[in-house]
């Protein structure tokens, strides 16, 4: 049982954890040269991502955070607009909290007298004024803490979209760009005994040259959207561990462990009792040790959507010990065969956003993650395609415990700045934040690099180089993209030189909605000569819910349930088809679509409306499955 450390808290329960600032404003090892300089507030220290950090004691500083409101960002700049924020001590901006020090002194800004926003969710969702809001918020916290000898502490932010300037008592941590990827700042030598203010400054501006571009086809929820947590850990601590199947082989358990701090070099016991295994490795100079255990035969339950079994690990070394629950299984391919532990399936899988159509807003916690995908298994689905970015770690956790296999994302969206250095930096970032946080999760067996990007020399570059740099940190998944078709009359070809660098002939194909219509589309055939698994990551139609008439009116029930119907019958008819995400598992809430009939600003391809409604497909589809799983026995 951890010791608890003594924090009082506005609200939340207890929770520890810590992860490094994945693009804060410096390099790592920089804040000692901003001392000299004295230019600069003194930024947090940056390290590597920290695993499993609902496997560590976390205080949650989930809850009421005050808010405000400031799209001229008067909080951040003077009115010449020069920045606050740069000043050595970080004085003026509404990061201070600051109250009037006389009745002369005018502080135009107040916390305590402003608004609260539930954290962790968007402001879109939670003040019919902020429902197109794009710009900055600042978002405070208060808290008690009692800091310990001997100990280190970390501020971990789960996600914020899409830009975040964090400081702790007026003073600047540093900054993160990337909505969906959590970072975190080391706070060791920061925190205060007693009181603490955390203020964050979150901006959803879109701009050409992130990741995603300005263009997509969802909400651009803004906030601190997932968890916020503070950490404690040991002064050399697990920093991070990967423990999986060897590639390939189910025989051996192969991965390692990292330590951190001054005694990193030491002996690291991983254990799984369940199976009567151990070994202990010695870490190196650097703290890092090869892992390779045998698994007794015979023994092994393997993870599977059939059987999702989850063993206990545990990771002890001298100085800290971590536990982790983690599925056993490989996931490979064989000519157009996707191997789950050796054996064909076939991947009866759904598309869905991360958002709660109920609301809608960004899914907040267990309860609304396990209503999507207990919908997706309502429907007889092993896989879902998590589109299009890194959704929250929770989710990957349940899809883990629920057997669900999952086609994880970055936003490599559309149209990418792929010529600029920064640009790709940002994508290869978001992409080792996602494949370091969830490399444990069993249900995770597609790293996905992007979707629908069109093709040039510059784009298959970049795109290529995001392929080496999953394999570089991850052996043992597959990698896929929703690669691009071209039509030539009814034959849809798919060809791209992207698909030399993936695993999967993956792509997106809309016969009948926007190519076509339900009475011509079965003229369609498609042309996939690669030999790889067929992953189809999309097609559909859109249907308003509760809206009926017959097979070949637009925007009704029966059409997007007859197009069903008839994609069947064009997809069967791919030689090497394993698999299909259905776009999409509910409606879901897009700037594109304004039709005031029938979307009013939602995307209506759902299986269920945006009342919880299962649309005719929703059952057309499942008993396809139920016909692919007896297939597939
Ligand atoms: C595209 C895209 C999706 C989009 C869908 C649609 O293929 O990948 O993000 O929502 O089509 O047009 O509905």
């Amino acid at each position: 049982m951890y010791k608890v450390w003594k924090l009082l808290l506005l609200s939340g329960c207890l929770a520890v954890s810590s992860l490094a600032g994945a693009q804060d404003d410096q390099a790592p090892g920089q804040a000692q040269a901003n001392q000299g300089a004295g230019k600069r507030a003194e930024l947090a220290q940056r390290l590597p991502t920290l695993q499993n950090i609902y496997g560590r004691q976390h205080l949650s500083l989930n809850g009421r955070w005050h808010y405000i409101v400031d799209p001229y960002e008067t909080g951040f700049y003077n009115y010449r607009r020069q920045p606050f924020d740069q000043s050595a001590t970080g004085a003026g901006g509404f990061y201070d909290d600051r109250k009037p020090r006389s009745k002369d002194d005018a502080v135009e800004y107040d916390f305590d007298g402003s608004p609260t926003l539930a954290v962790p969710a968007d402001w879109n969702s939670q003040n019919a004024k902020l429902e197109f809001y794009e710009g900055t918020v600042w978002l405070r916290q208060k808290f008690n803490a009692e800091p310990k000898q001997g100990k280190r502490y970390f501020l971990y932010f789960g996600a914020v979209n899409y830009e975040a300037h964090v400081y702790l008592n007026g003073k600047k941590l540093g900054s993160h760009k990337g909505g969906f990827t959590p970072f975190q700042f080391e706070v060791t030598d920061r925190l205060l005994k007693g009181g603490n203010t955390v203020v964050v400054k979150a901006d959803n501006t879109r701009h050409q040259d992130d990741i995603p571009t300005v263009n997509t086809d969802w909400w651009n929820y803004g906030g601190i959207t997932r968890d916020v947590l503070l950490a404690e850990t040991p002064d050399t601590y697990i920093e991070d561990y990967q423990i999986q199947l060897a590639k390939g082989d189910m025989g051996r358990i192969e991965g390692y462990v990292q330590m951190s701090g001054a005694r990193r070099a030491q002996d690291v016991t991983i254990a799984i009792a369940e199976l009567g295994v151990k070994t202990t490795v010695k870490t190196d100079a650097n703290g890092r040790a090869a892992v390779s255990i045998a698994l007794p035969k015979n023994k092994v339950r393997y993870w599977s959507p059939e059987d999702p079994k989850l063993y206990a690990v545990s990771i002890a070394g001298a100085t800290d010990t971590l536990n982790d629950r983690i599925g056993l299984r490989t996931i490979t391919t064989r000519g157009h065969d996707i191997l789950l532990n050796g054996k064909s399936v076939f991947l009866r899988g759904v598309s869905l956003h991360d958002e709660n159509p109920l609301i809608p807003g960004r899914l907040r916690g267990e309860g609304d993650m396990r209503m999507m995908l207990q919908w997706a298994k309502d429907m007889n689905c092993n896989y879902v395609r998590l589109a299009h970015y890194p959704h929250s770690e929770e989710m990957m956790k349940l899809a883990d415990e629920m057997g669900l296999m999952v086609w994880a994302e970055v936003p490599v969206y559309w149209t990418i700045s792929w010529e600029k250095p920064e640009v790709y930096a940002n994508a290869a970032q978001q992409l080792t934040d996602l494949v370091v946080r969830d490399k444990n999760r069993a249900s995770v067996v597609i790293w996905s690099i992007g979707n629908e990007t069109p093709v040039s020399p510059v784009r298959t570059e970049f795109m290529g180089r995001l392929a080496d740099t999953v394999r570089k940190l991850d052996s043992t998944r597959l990698v896929g993209a929703a690669l691009e078709v071209h039509r030539n009359g009814d034959v849809v070809t798919v060809e791209d030189p992207l698909a030399d660098k993936i695993d999967l002939a993956s792509f997106n194909q809309y016969a009948g909605w926007y190519w076509s219509n339900n009475k011509e589309m079965l003229k369609f055939s498609f042309k996939v000569d690669y030999n790889k698994p067929v992953l189809v990551t999309e097609f559909g139609a859109d249907a308003l819910g509760g809206y009926h008439a017959d097979v070949d009116t637009k925007w009704s029930e029966e059409y997007q349930d007859q197009l069903y119907k008839n994609t069947f019958k064009l997809l069967d008819a791919i030689p090497g088809l394993r698999g299909i995400t259905p776009w999409i598992l509910t409606d879901f809430r897009s700037p594109r679509r304004p039709h005031p009939e029938y979307q009013d600003y939602w995307n209506r391809k759902g299986l269920i409306s945006e009342t919880g409604k299962k649309k005719l497909a929703f059952y057309t589809l499942k008993s396809y499955y139920d016909h692919k799983q007896q297939q597939y026995k």
